[in-house]
């Protein structure tokens, strides 16, 4: 049979609409939320991800602006910007795209960023509450995966979740949300990483299966068990001679084949992509909200 495709594309867009309406109830053309989002490297997936970002920002009526910087800003002319950018009120949401070049601490820029302005809920403030179950900016990826798979009506509670890759963005965040005593999460939590030895053993124990390594195509079929969840989280881009481009966008798991095996699998792109943008939206609203005293009755 095959699986259900679990369409993040779409789902993102009826949060968009909700939040489009949610803004237009709240806000006044004085008043309206903004993000601001500092990129401080060449690469152009990074270019191209923020782009999205502030075109979803338009789409729904948040103010936005990228700021970018060269790749030699020292970490201490960074930390003087996000400095005034806390205390710049057009901006409700501060945003430092990743990666950071080697010679910025990106904990270190993590810290400086307002708790109250966290819509990438990266400050340790935010982490170390997700961690205790406290109310907080929850990082976007794992917040849109939560989102995603509950909205298709799919349960957590008491499942086996095991997640590929232990990053700060992803993989420690979303163990956190998922070990959380509630009625959307209260799973069981497997983590493995690129010192976990034979990862298959504990891949084809997983209920929901969430790959966020990186690398192109990893996870196959023999890999999965029967019926489970696969939530894969890479992009990657590999050669494709057919390809105008030259190149394509696939995920972590081979798609084609686990596909055959399992009860739904997010598609790359279209999948977790979009709901990480949808989930930054929410949580630009949220802090827009709180910031300016406005009440969700
Ligand atoms: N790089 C990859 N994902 C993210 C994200 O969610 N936020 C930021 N700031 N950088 C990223």
């Amino acid at each position: 049979m095959n699986p259900v495709n679990l369409d993040g594309k779409l789902i993102a867009q009826v949060i968009k609409n909700e939040i489009k309406s949610l803004i237009e109830n709240k806000f006044s053309d004085e008043v309206k939320p903004g993000l601001v989002a500092i990129l401080v490297n060449d690469n152009p997936a990074s270019r191209i991800y923020l782009n999205s970002k502030t075109k979803s920002c338009a789409e729904v009526g948040i103010y936005s602006k990228i700021i970018e910087l060269p790749v030699s800003t020292s970490e201490s002319e960074l930390i003087d910007l996000i400095k005034q950018l806390n205390e710049n009120d057009k901006f409700h949401g501060i945003l430092v795209q990743q990666p950071l070049p080697p010679h910025i601490n990106t904990n270190r820029i993590n810290e400086i960023i307002s708790p109250e302005k966290d819509v990438d809920g990266f400050n340790p403030i935010n982490m170390g509450k997700l961690l205790i179950g406290d109310e907080c900016f929850v990082p976007c990826t794992p917040a849109g995966i939560l989102e995603l798979i509950s909205r298709y009506g799919i349960a957590v509670d008491g499942k086996h979740c095991v997640i590929i890759g232990r990053s700060n963005i992803v993989g420690k965040p979303l163990a956190a949300l998922l070990i959380q005593k509630s009625k959307r999460a209260n799973a069981t939590v497997t983590i493995c990483h690129s010192g976990t030895k034979n990862v298959e053993n504990f891949t084809r124990s997983a209920d929901i299966l969430v790959t966020a390594m990186g690398f192109p195509m990893f996870l196959k079929e023999n890999m999965v068990k029967e019926n489970s969840v696969v939530i894969d989280v890479g992009i990657n881009r590999i050669e494709d001679r057919t390809s105008a481009k030259g190149y394509k966008i696939v995920g972590d798991v081979d798609f084609e084949n686990v596909s055959k095996k399992v009860s739904y699998i997010t598609p790359v792109p279209g999948g977790v992509g979009p709901m990480t943008i949808a989930m930054l939206l929410k949580n630009t609203v949220e802090a827009a909200m709180k910031i300016s005293g406005i009440k969700n009755v």
